[in-house]
């Protein structure tokens, strides 16, 4: 029955992984997939996190299953989180978040939600995106399309051409943001960009969904929200898909939330039936560990100090990479300007490293990220980045 099944082609950012794994070059570099590594290249478990950890496995009698929309107080500080600790919105009876495995359970959910309920709905992604939101639309049976969103040539957000598209948008139409942190890119739209963002949905009545999976990744937790505040306080609906891999260093315990926020309350609460409806038949009921670890971390004073502090260290050490990256590219001898890198934001960099340089890196040295350029800047440690930037040397003369 299965032979006529084609090979689905691999995924573009966990492939490299493997094929790093693969490599016994001991230089070998990932700077693949998007996760926080430290000086000495681990990817870490923070310290609040293993406390809570502790404290849960002291306290925890039972495993039995979560609601079908996940834990209520784990959504109430998604809620604050994202809106702030003392919004009224965030604490709103009509304000909805459902625990997902993940921030991509979170985008599944929404996709779902918007393609069996809107029959004309369409989804605009932004151009470069995650490699995921594509796929996840269409495996969802949602149309999508893309907006421009960045102009390589200057390394700049593409702001004409952005709000050309989104000026020609209307009802059914459900536009894409990221929160922060935008991937690949590391441009995120400034509090005057947002602002034309709201003006235009209230003028075009598109919806707006935001992905947020790197809250706190670019200048801290409110900052980092302050689009999403924008518009939520503007009384615009809003589907905001959020994720605690990144943050929490939570990768692998999938641990994310789906929040809609600005519906009338008859319509919150049947949008909130449909979406338990979606949850019961792909996941049926969530996964409890990471969110118990979110809850107790946020819930707790003291550990709540320490998270915020691990998060500015971990912040800061993406920021000093840039800077790094910049100056050893300038003492290694690029002719190319890097310095677009120290003014963007969270993991990841668009390079503008062609896929050609990109596989004589691969091939001679050892160092794999992505053939479009982008780059996990915090896969790189100040013990790495010269062997990085010479590599890029020697590949740019090999190829000129
Ligand atoms: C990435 O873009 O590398 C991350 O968001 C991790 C992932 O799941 O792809």
């Amino acid at each position: 029955m299965f032979e006529t099944v084609p090979a689905a082609p691999p995924d573009p950012i966990y492939n490299l992984t493997t094929e790093c794994n693969l490599d016994p070059n001991p230089r070998k570099l990932n700077l693949g997939v998007g996760v926080f590594k430290d000086d000495a290249g681990a990817i870490p478990i923070l310290e609040a996190v293993k406390t809570a950890e502790q404290r849960i496995w002291r306290e925890e009698e039972t495993k039995n299953y979560l609601p079908i929309d996940g834990s209520g107080a784990f959504g109430l500080r998604v809620r604050q989180l994202l809106l702030g600790e003392a919004s009224e919105l965030a604490a709103d009876p009509t304000s909805i978040t459902v625990q997902t495995p993940g921030g991509t359970g979170a985008l599944r959910l929404a996709c779902e939600l918007l393609a069996r309920q809107l029959p004309n709905a369409r989804m605009w992604i932004s151009d470069p995106t995650w490699a995921n939101h594509g796929q996840v639309c269409q495996q969802a049976g949602l149309p999508f399309a893309s907006y421009p969103y960045y102009r390589p040539a200057d390394h700049a957000i593409d702001e004409d051409a952005f709000f050309a598209v989104l000026a020609g948008l209307g009802a059914g139409d459900i536009v894409m943001l990221h929160g922060c942190c935008h991937n690949p890119t590391g441009m995120d739209l400034n509090r005057a960009q947002w602002d034309r963002v709201r003006e235009l949905a209230q003028r075009r009545g598109f919806l707006i969904l935001i992905d947020i999976a790197y809250q706190g990744f670019a200048q801290g937790l409110d900052a980092d929200a302050e689009g999403v505040r924008l518009l939520a306080e503007a009384g615009l609906p809003l589907l905001i898909c959020s994720s605690y891999s990144k943050n929490f260093g939570l990768y692998n315990e999938r641990i994310g939330a789906l929040t809609c926020v600005g519906l009338a309350p008859d319509v919150a609460a049947r949008v909130q039936s449909q979406l338990k409806v979606h949850a019961r038949t792909l996941w049926s009921s969530p996964p409890q560990h990471g969110s118990r670890i979110v809850e107790t971390v946020l819930g707790d004073p003291e550990l709540r100090r320490q998270w915020d502090n691990e998060l500015a260290r971990m912040r800061d050490r993406i920021n000093q990479m840039r800077g790094l990256l910049v100056e050893t590219m300038q003492e290694v001898g690029s002719a190319a300007d890097f310095s677009f890198i120290a003014r963007q934001y969270g993991l990841f960099s668009l390079t503008g490293i062609s896929s050609a340089v990109n596989a004589v890196m691969r091939e001679r040295h050892s160092i794999y990220f992505m053939s479009t350029g982008r780059i996990n800047v915090a896969g790189l440690t100040p013990a790495t980045i010269d062997y990085f930037c010479r590599a890029y040397q020697a590949a740019i003369s090999e190829k000129a």
